[in-house]
């Protein structure tokens, strides 16, 4: 700041407004600090790109953005090298300066002035995201990647002084599952430049195709690099299914490189992913003398984890890794190589006698210990190229490899325990990090692996457990956004993932955390989504979302973006801009269907809320069950009588036991005619939800004495697929004050003999 006071001292008499920031500077991820000034800066036609001369990294972030802008504007820009810095700045240039003064490494000082704009910064990095703030600072009409006609190419007069908070900004992609072309993860790569990413964790290998080419091992990419089949729908459903098409790709060394110099003049580290041991099958199908077994192998059509995996006590297994890391340690600049080590069974090391001969001559506790051992090795084997290794959190069970950096992803323990020992750190979290998980509510959303992770609930992420003193702190590089590809088979569904997640995620990494605040970035991100628009990125619009809750014969609705309107409509239509706005909770006072959407700018950005409110005798009611809810509580204390059903793959909408019998006794307060009693089970045999054996309905007026008002079995013709089902009983008007019903749990698993789950929701009477 200290030189930057001097500066407006002899350059500007112009006053200085220090005005609201965040109104004018939209910018995401939010700037460390930002004045607004008078006026503004207008790009146009001749509007000259000053940058050093002799400096290629700088030369390649002012091209960058001459190429972005130009692109966007249709503008002939000219760029104009300089020997030494300019003394005074020339009116109509944008010049990129560098300058020692300025902090941090990857630090910027960017002034936009009516009559010039100066990015300063140490380095060619720092001008680069100086160059994005820029960028996003014209306006969304800049996203585009064709001219926009009849747009004025204005940046609000300021001076923002920033910097990242984490060395460490990571996005990953799983190309293994899903294969994506060249030029989409040439998007990828744009997509987190704009975000201020600065590494791209490209998961190559795994158990369902091997992606890269190994000169040395070309069975890899030919064989490894195809699989028969695919699995559809979702891994757990009963039975498997498959698509009957071979699915192939690998990406030639030569796409490698391009790509690697692709990111590189984005100012991002590309870390190549070659997993082992696990994880390997396609490895193992193009080689399988590398297994514990011999194989036969196949390149897997299924999600999951595998039993078989590199053997740890063949040195021909060494070997080959060192062959592959040696290409692929040529072809990655960076400094690091992931080796992935999650998620790796021991069964075939416990049963194989080369990897027994191992634990043995190596004088190793366990198979835990074998892991370690081979992590140790493939180590090794990197830093005779001067590579550093990463890996999952699993690779510290046999005990930490020195050296190691630690990619914690099942929780935070195994960051925190590389940090206590001092290696470092970076946090992937699958509770905050996932951007595979569902993002909204599952039964609307295309089909994923599981979970919930909401836009909000990674931009409150805190990549530093509260657990860590400073000294530890130092040692959490960053964290990263995973996007693993099971269920995300086209470029358009990975976009859909990712953002705005990753969007969220990267201020989490960038601002400062005092001057992250969840409302202010929901504002600059509706801003945002207009650049992603001009981009075509295919984003989630769930921050659209509207939500319903139910209350006392009310509903209430209501959505993220506070200058959103809700329309909603009561007859089954979807919402118009002429529907009427919620201004007040709505009564209800029959069944109905309630829809409604987010009304932006006289359009509706995010999709149709549906929910079917069943008005019935027993809404509202309180119950008694014997056996308890836990995991699966239907989300309120009398989700059994609250008026809306649970949804397919909406689980946290069902009551759900596990190996125990249903039988509430629900109070109506008053005799009461019943007509008609109705309960809907859900069926899921692949996640162990299985329909009742029988259900049956009492009677009672004391809430001690029952009549059995009706019993049906359920014939159990179908226990595949999933689906809900309705049972209803006929009562004929009978007067009562109790209800109770009595669902009988299916017990045992065929087969497995495992503990199965009995899931209902709403019983209604009417
Ligand atoms: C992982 O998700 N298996 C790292
Ligand atoms: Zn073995």
């Amino acid at each position: 700041m200290r030189r930057l006071f001097a500066f407006l001292f002899f350059l500007s008499n112009l006053s200085i407004v220090f005005a609201q920031v965040s109104s004018v500077v939209t910018v995401i991820p939010q700037p460390v600090q930002a004045y607004v000034r008078e006026g503004k800066f207008e790009l146009k036609a001749d509007t000259r790109i000053h940058f050093p001369q002799g400096k290629p990294d700088w030369a390649t972030a002012a091209q960058y953005f001459m190429g972005v802008a130009q692109a966007a504007t249709g503008f002939q820009l000219t760029g104009l090298p300089f020997q030494t810095t300019p003394a005074s700045l020339r009116e109509n240039g944008i010049y990129f300066l560098p300058d020692e003064t300025v902090e941090r490494s990857e630090g910027y000082q960017l002034e936009i002035m009516p009559t010039f704009v100066a990015i300063r910064a140490r380095t060619a990095a720092g001008a680069f995201y100086g160059a994005q703030t820029l960028r996003q600072m014209f306006g969304p009409n800049m996203g585009s990647s064709t001219p926009v006609k009849d747009s004025t190419w204005t940046a609000a007069a300021c001076i923002i002084t920033d910097y990242p908070r984490f060395p460490y900004r990571g996005m990953h992609l799983d190309v293994s599952r899903h294969f994506f072309p060249v030029e989409f993860i040439k998007r990828y790569i744009d997509l987190l430049a704009i975000h201020k990413f600065n590494y791209f964790h490209w998961h190559l290998t795994d158990d369902q195709g091997w992606r890269i080419e190994i000169k040395k091992y070309p069975r890899l990419h030919q064989i490894g690099g195809c699989r028969e089949e695919t699995l559809v729908g979702h891994a757990t459903d009963a039975p498997p299914r498959f698509d009957g098409k071979k699915y192939c790709g690998y990406y030639t060394q030569d796409e490698v490189r391009e790509i690697v110099e692709y990111a590189r003049k984005r100012f991002i580290t590309i870390i190549p992913e070659i997993e082992m041991p696990g994880h390997a099958s396609a490895a193992l199908a193009a080689y399988p003398e590398l297994g514990c077994t011999g194989g036969p192998y196949e390149v897997a059509k299924t999600w999951g984890v595998f039993e078989d995996v590199f053997c740890a006590g063949n040195d021909k297994t060494f070997e080959f890794l060192a062959d592959v890391l040696k290409e692929v340690c040529a072809l990655f600049p960076g400094e690091y190589v992931h080796i992935g080590g999650d998620e790796c069974p021991k069964t075939r090391w416990k049963a194989c006698p080369k990897c027994q001969k191992r634990i043995a001559a190596e004088k190793l506790k366990d198979e835990d210990a074998l892991q370690s051992y081979f992590i140790r090795r493939v180590g090794e084997i990197l830093s005779r190229h001067g590579k550093k290794l990463i890996g999952w959190d699993e690779i510290i069970e046999g005990g930490l490899p020195a050296g190691a950096t630690v990619m914690s992803w099942r929780g935070t323990e195994g960051g925190v325990a590389a940090v206590r020992a001092g290696q470092y750190a970076i946090m992937t979290p699958t509770s905050h990090c996932y951007f595979d998980y569902y993002q909204s509510d599952p039964a609307q959303e295309p089909l994923a692996i599981g979970g919930f992770l909401t836009l909000q609930r990674v931009y409150d992420y805190e990549p530093v457990p509260s657990t860590l003193i400073e000294e530890e702190a130092r040692f959490i590089l960053g964290a990263q956004g995973n996007v693993w590809t099971e269920y995300i088979p086209t470029p358009q569904q990975v976009e859909y993932m990712a953002f705005p997640r990753a969007c969220a995620l990267s201020e989490v990494l960038w601002t400062p955390a005092n001057k992250r605040a969840r409302g202010d970035f929901l504002r600059r991100l509706r801003i945002h989504f207009r650049f992603m628009d001009n981009m075509g990125v295919n984003y989630a619009r769930s921050y659209y979302d509207v939500k319903a809750s139910y209350n006392g014969g009310y509903v209430s609705l209501s959505t993220n973006d506070a200058m959103a309107q809700v329309k909603y409509t009561l007859d089954g239509s979807d919402p118009k801009p002429t529907s009427p706005g919620m201004y007040s909770p709505i009564p209800l006072s029959k069944s109905t269907t309630v829809k409604a959407a987010a009304l932006v700018d006289g359009k509706f950005p995010g999709r149709v809320l549906t929910v079917h409110y069943l008005v019935h005798k027993a809404l509202g009611k309180p119950y008694t069950l014997s056996a308890q809810p836990m995991q699966y509580s239907g989300g309120e204390k009398y989700a059994l009588t609250n008026g809306s059903i649970g949804a397919l793959r909406s689980w946290a909408n069902w009551v759900g036991l596990q190996d125990a019998d249903f039988d509430p006794v629900i109070d109506l307060e008053n005799t009461t005619p019943i007509q008609k009693i109705s309960v809907n089970f859900l069926v899921g045999t692949g996640h162990l939800i299985y329909p009742p054996r029988s259900i049956e309905v009492f009677t009672s007026n004391d809430g001690e004495n029952f009549t059995s008002a009706g019993k049906r079995d359920i014939r159990v013709d179908e226990l595949v697929g999933n689906r809900i089902e309705t049972v209803s009983f006929n009562l004929g008007g009978v007067g009562a004050r109790y209800i109770k019903l009595v669902a009988r749990r299916y017990g045992p698993a065929p087969k497995t003999g495992d503990k199965t789950w009995l899931f209902l929701d709403e019983i209604s009477v009417e």
